[in-house]
């Protein structure tokens, strides 16, 4: 098993360290900025025989040492500053996603992709089609995170424990994220039977706008513990073949009633990648949810050159 993360910053330099030391397998790490990818994996293996792992990073800034991944995360890009939607990054996020394609499509045919730079669901559609991998292949993190930043708002809320919560969150990594209360429990019962309106509202607010809120308080740079935890548990779904299912952007060919978008949907995730997308029974509210954020996408979509 090879992994190669693209992109040194936060986000990437905490997903490889949590790949690495949890010994899921060697690590790549490549950053076109020279010597920030180096600088962060030679300090990561000088910790090896502390955390008391046996497997490898390297740092680079050249495509050619990514031949042959099996895996690859995108998280190269920029991130938002305070006050900024995800949406604005557009522009100069999708110059960074072609050159990335551009450079690891040269030595690498078929990997796994999975994206994280931001517009997440347009980054990811950008990737699928300039990369022309197959879409089971191409696909995007951040319904798993939102899900875990809901069920954290839900433990606040309610004083529940939090390993018996179990949020859903489908639609855009952005403006159109949608909660889907009818799949979203707490301790085996539905959210909505135990909650009432005004918690339900508060959790729904404040889980779409956690990412704004840690910009916030960063004041520069955005998120990274949740986000790179998302990461680790898509690649280790795909690296140990859980078949688990997580919410991620997944191409769309007429599930849920869309086709040509990314969207954030329950998927199960295995070897191949995207082994199945699970199509669950939504209420009609949920329905128009999924609906306003599959136009979101559209109409971003149509601002890319392809
Ligand atoms: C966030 C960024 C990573 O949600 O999109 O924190």
């Amino acid at each position: 098993m090879k992994i190669t993360v693209i992109g040194a910053g936060n986000v990437g330099a905490t997903s490889a360290m949590r790949l690495l030391e949890a010994g899921l397998s060697d690590i790549v790490l490549l950053d076109i900025a020279q010597g920030i990818a180096k600088g962060k994996a030679e300090d990561l293996m000088d910790a090896a025989s502390l955390i008391g792992h046996g497997r490898k990073i390297t740092g680079t800034s050249d495509y050619c040492d990514t031949q042959g991944s099996d895996i690859i995360v995108i998280t190269a890009g920029f991130a938002r500053k305070p006050g900024m939607a995800r949406e604005e990054l557009l522009d100069k996020n999708s110059s960074v996603i072609r050159s990335v394609v551009k450079g690891f499509k040269e030595f690498n045919d078929e990997p796994i992709v999975i994206v994280v730079t931001n517009p997440l669901d347009i980054m990811t559609f950008l990737v699928y089609k300039e990369s022309k991998i197959d879409s089971r292949k191409v696909f995007g993190m951040a319904g798993c995170l939102d899900s875990s930043r809901m069920n954290l708002m839900v433990e606040r809320a309610l004083n529940k424990p939090l390993q018996e919560i179990d949020s859903l969150v489908l639609g855009t990594h952005g403006e159109t994220m949608a909660p889907i209360l009818s799949h979203s429990k707490v301790d085996g019962l539905n959210l909505t039977d135990i909650a009432n309106d005004g918690d339900i509202a508060q959790v729904i607010a404040k889980t779409k706008s956690r990412g704004a809120e840690i910009v916030s308080y960063l004041g520069t740079g955005s998120a990274f513990y949740a986000p790179s935890a998302g990461v680790f548990r898509m690649v280790r779904a795909v690296v140990e073949d859980t078949q688990e299912i997580l919410p991620c952007s997944c191409f769309l060919k007429g599930e849920y009633g869309f086709n040509d978008i990314y969207l954030g949907v329950p998927a199960q995730i295995g070897a191949g990648g995207i082994e199945d997308i699970i199509e669950l029974p939504i209420n009609d509210n949920e329905k128009k949810l999924l609906g306003a954020a599959a136009d979101s996408t559209r109409n971003q979509i149509s601002g890319l050159k392809l």
